[in-house]
């Protein structure tokens, strides 16, 4: 058994370059008293990782240049000096790009998972991305019946929960989505009335066609012109649920504001944004329910799954060129 880690190299100007991270051999580490070792067997990419490797953002400490890539990932306890996390313990935390990881149950935050669960769910709809799209949604959103519902990004993890649970509330969902296999897995697979292909089609025109007594709620991924398009189509007393937008995280300097911004006054609507992870006393409660809709059938998860640890770069600059459908995974080699 050997450890391997990827550390940041360089804070990324622009778009994220491979260049931007090293990976490094490391010595294999031994837990010590209280602590476990834990085998890491997925990791999860997003795209806020960039703001992290760019210290721009301030919810969460910047990643230090030649530390370890923080990322969320999930894996097994393979040694333990600690009766609450046996050997064979499934858990989820803020592994790290590494192989191995030990943990008093502190240094790094552990989840201990349920015998038996796919790690990859736990990495996405019974992860952060589940509770993303959990609180964004059904707290922000509060979508209900004969409201009509518009999300982009809607093919990528946290919109195609996000626009399920809209649906599961009762009302008309419309994604909007880079390309046509996107589009049609919406629309076939997850139940969305309608999918924009943004890449293709006169977006601003689709929106009109399809949402024509207006936009109820709006859940934004992506920021830029197509914020700028819902916000031109909104409904009266809507709100619109600012929950990221990739389309302006390779800009350098401030973000501009949306120009149709106005149309807030005149529609009586509502524009929140919101950090997922404000919402932790209630992460209890809201896995519950995912777990209850995945298992009625009724909300459907999907991965896209780089194989080997080396891919995580990769993985990590895909999700700008939109290579994922549902969450983006690497599997680690072992
Ligand atoms: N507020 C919070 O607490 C919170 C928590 C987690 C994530 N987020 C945010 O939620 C958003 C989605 O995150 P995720 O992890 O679920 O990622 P994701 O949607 O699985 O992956 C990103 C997707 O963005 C799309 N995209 C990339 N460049 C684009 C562009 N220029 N214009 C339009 N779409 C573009 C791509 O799909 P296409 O093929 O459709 O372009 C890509 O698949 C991100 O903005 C993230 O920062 C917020």
């Amino acid at each position: 058994m050997r450890n391997q880690q990827i550390l940041l190299a360089a804070r990324p100007s622009g778009a994220i370059k491979p260049s931007d991270f090293k990976l490094v051999d490391a010595p294999m580490p031994v837990p010590g008293t209280g602590e476990v070792l834990v085998e890491v067997h997925y990791l999860a990419v997003e795209p806020a990782m960039k703001g992290w490797m760019e210290a721009r953002v301030d919810y969460v400490a910047p990643v230090e240049i030649d530390s370890v890539m923080r990322g969320p990932g999930a894996g097994v306890v393979i040694a333990s000096n600690d009766p609450d996390l046996p050997e064979g313990t499934p858990v989820t935390g803020q592994l790290g790009w590494q192989r191995y990881v030990v943990s008093d149950g502190n240094s790094v935050p552990l989840r201990k998972l349920p015998q038996g669960i796919p790690l990859p769910l736990a990495l996405n709809v019974l992860g952060i991305t589940g509770l993303t799209a959990y609180f964004g949604m059904l707290d922000i959103g509060a979508p209900g019946e004969g409201d009509t519902v518009l999300v982009s990004g809607a093919a990528g993890a946290t919109g195609s929960v996000a626009g399920q649970l809209a649906r599961i509330q009762g009302a008309r969902v419309i994604g909007i989505a880079g390309g046509a296999e996107k589009c049609s897995w919406l629309v076939d697979e997850l139940g969305f009335d309608g999918a924009i292909n943004y890449k293709a089609e006169d977006t601003a025109a689709r929106v009109k066609a399809l949402c024509p007594q207006g936009v109820n709620v709006y859940f934004d991924n992506v920021g830029g012109d197509i914020l700028d398009i819902a916000l031109a189509h909104l409904a009266d007393g809507a709100r619109v649920v600012l929950c990221g937008g990739i389309s302006r995280y390779n800009e350098s300097g401030p973000i501009p504001g949306p120009v149709n911004y106005f149309n807030l006054v005149y529609r009586r609507a509502r524009m929140e944004g919101f950090i997922v992870l404000d919402y932790q006393e209630r992460f209890g409660q809201a896995v519950r329910a995912l777990s209850d809709w995945l298992q009625s059938g009724q909300l459907h998860s999907r991965e896209t799954v780089l194989q080997g640890f080396s891919q995580l770069p990769q993985a990590l600059m895909g999700l700008f060129d939109g290579n994922n459908i549902g969450k983006q995974l690497v599997e680690v080699d072992r």
